[in-house]
């Protein structure tokens, strides 16, 4: 099993794999490499915690070895700790579940901190901020909807930088926090402005002719807030 052994620091562009052509994995994979993308972000979804059904560890798993970027999950799942193993065996880096699907999450978070890998968790644009507040030092990471999570391709939801602001504000220097539904051009500057360090990306680096013009273009707007 491949860990990722590549450095981060922020602002992260995080390619959110929901957008890649799945018939050519191997060569998104390779593209995304050469444009410098250094987390791949895969969202796992269940088609019960969300109305949407995407792929498993099996997929992340067979691709591991592909490459050495971090490898970021974000289980869009019920019962996350049922399919811990799977996860920890897929050879992922950082593993984020959801507030609204776990919450009383810290046994899970040790679980994943006790593995060696990155815990976060993630919330609902619609779910109180108090609602991860008590865990924060649990967490490696932090991740905010800035979409109701299931799809990508959605409108950016501006609310929640109140959300990321608050967060920011507490957060231990550490924990990185993350930023994840409609970002872009048009939007990536102001979550970086609220603290964001990590930006899931899925139109905005998908839909472009070229990932590696995307992808530096939306770490210089993060960059310069
Ligand atoms: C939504 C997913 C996102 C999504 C982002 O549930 O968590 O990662 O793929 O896609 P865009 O960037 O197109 O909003
Ligand atoms: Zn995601």
């Amino acid at each position: 099993m491949t860990i990722s052994t590549i450095s981060h620091h922020p602002p992260i562009i995080a390619p959110s794999m929901l957008k890649c052509d799945f018939g050519n994995l191997d060569r998104e994979i390779e593209r995304l490499d050469a444009a410098g993308a250094q987390w791949l972000h895969w969202d796992v979804m269940d088609g019960h915690f969300v109305p949407n059904l995407s792929y498993g560890a099996l997929v992340i798993e067979s691709v591991r070895a592909r490459t050495k970027s971090f490898f970021d999950a974000h289980l869009m799942i019920s019962d996350p700790e049922k399919y811990l193993d799977d996860y920890l065996k897929a050879g992922l880096d950082a593993i984020t579940f959801h507030i609204e699907a776990v919450p009383e999450p810290t046994e899970l978070l040790k679980r994943i901190r006790a593995a060696g890998r990155q815990a976060g968790l993630a919330i609902n644009p619609g779910t109180p901020v108090e609602w991860v507040e008590p865990y924060l030092a649990d967490c490696d990471l932090v991740l905010v909807m800035s979409v109701e999570p299931g799809f990508g391709g959605q409108k950016f939801m501006p609310q929640v930088l109140e959300k990321v602001k608050r967060l920011k504000s507490q957060l231990p220097a550490q924990t990185l926090l993350s930023i994840d539904g409609g970002i872009a051009a048009p939007t990536i500057a102001a979550a970086a402005a609220a603290g964001c360090q990590v930006f899931v990306a899925g139109s905005a680096v998908f839909d472009e002719p070229d990932y590696q013009s995307a992808i530096s273009h939306l770490r210089q707007l993060a960059s310069a807030k």
